[in-house]
């Protein structure tokens, strides 16, 4: 079992099963404060310092927006260009200094490995905000999270789940998480499509069928969503590639749209995707087509970050159960949009 206080959370190979289920408990018991139904100062006086070295607008926003609503103050650095690391600092100095400022960090960074290098020297939990194409856990569980409450809609547990995982399988940094998350449950069935040269990590998949679970790989979309529960599009990861035109091999390789959801998945399949999609004519992986699809869950996968991010927090700074007790109802109109 994690002992999540005052741990950092760098990895999903940390994780026990038991561990997955107290985040997604906890989770659930922020709903009332990320659906702006109540408020809580648990974490007040509390500061994050969130530090993103790479683009980000879900995961930067989402976890600031979870301090936030746990009554925290949030502390931004975005991009090497505002930060001492750009004059030759290096991450040991960065993370003494940065952890006198904060109780806990987010960090995201380019080089795969420089977010645990980087707690190793913090006085304060870090949390992995996406180290280069090696892991993104918080992106895992809250895409767990969803599968979970998307598959309980339709009366099934995460037992035998059937995915496939489509796309830039070797440089996604989200799948790669995804599929050690998924080691935790039993008979889950894995279906890995992609393009040859942009294949899962060959100890990622010996990792997931030593766990037990029926891996198959694939080039071919249609037959490969044919029967499953959830469909999980990535984008083409182009900023880990040598060159645009490297990159550009495979953009637009595979694209679900509504005529090909139609004509290839059984009913209720669910759609996901970590998003940003590439929307761009070229690429357009996770079609705009099919945002009126009921069983479209990417802004739901959003919504449910805020939740699993809170989670995250609330354990790691131990106030997990003082949450109610630093609460009230909000005082202004909320609309009903969650
Ligand atoms: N899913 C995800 O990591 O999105 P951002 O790059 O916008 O944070």
């Amino acid at each position: 079992m994690q002992q999540f206080a005052g741990s950092h959370i760098l990895s999903i190979n940390q994780f026990e099963r038991a561990d997955v289920e107290r985040i997604f408990n906890v989770a659930d018991s922020m709903q009332p404060y990320a659906h702006r139904r109540r408020v809580t100062k648990v974490l007040d006086g509390a500061i994050l310092g969130n530090m993103f070295f790479e683009p980000s607008t879900r995961t930067r926003v989402s976890f600031g927006s979870a301090f936030n609503l746990l009554g925290g103050e949030v502390r931004e650095t975005t991009g090497f260009e505002s930060s001492a690391i750009s004059k030759g600092e290096s991450l040991y100095d960065t993370a003494r200094v940065l952890s006198g400022y904060s109780d806990v960090i987010v960090m995201r960074h380019p080089a795969e490995g420089s977010v645990a290098e980087f707690a190793a020297a913090s006085r304060v939990p870090v949390l992995n905000g996406g180290d280069g194409s090696n892991e993104h856990p918080s992106q895992a569980l809250l895409d767990l999270y969803t599968i979970r409450k998307e598959l309980a809609g339709h009366g099934r547990s995460l037992e035998n789940l059937r995915i496939a995982m489509v796309g830039d399988l070797r440089f996604g940094r989200t799948v790669h998480s995804l599929c050690k998350l998924l080691c935790l449950f039993q008979g889950v069935q894995v279906v890995l499509v992609s393009p040859d040269e942009l294949r899962m990590p060959g100890d990622i998949v010996e990792t997931m069928r030593s766990a037990g679970l029926a891996v198959n790989e694939s080039d071919q979309l249609e037959a490969s969503i044919a029967h499953v529960d959830i469909v999980y599009s990535t984008r083409i990861q182009e900023e880990r590639f040598q060159s645009q035109e490297e990159a550009d091999l495979y953009r637009g390789r595979f694209r679900l749209n509504q005529s090909v959801y139609t004509a290839n998945c059984e009913p209720n399949t669910v759609i996901m995707h970590p998003l940003p999609r590439d929307s761009r004519a070229t690429a357009r992986e996770l079609d705009d087509d099919l945002n009126d699809n009921p069983n479209l869950a990417i802004f739901r996968q959003t919504d449910n970050g805020v939740l699993v991010r809170m989670a995250l927090f609330a354990l790691v700074l131990d106030v997990a159960d003082q949450v109610d007790r630093h609460a009230r109802d909000v005082n202004w109109y909320t609309a009903g949009r969650f």
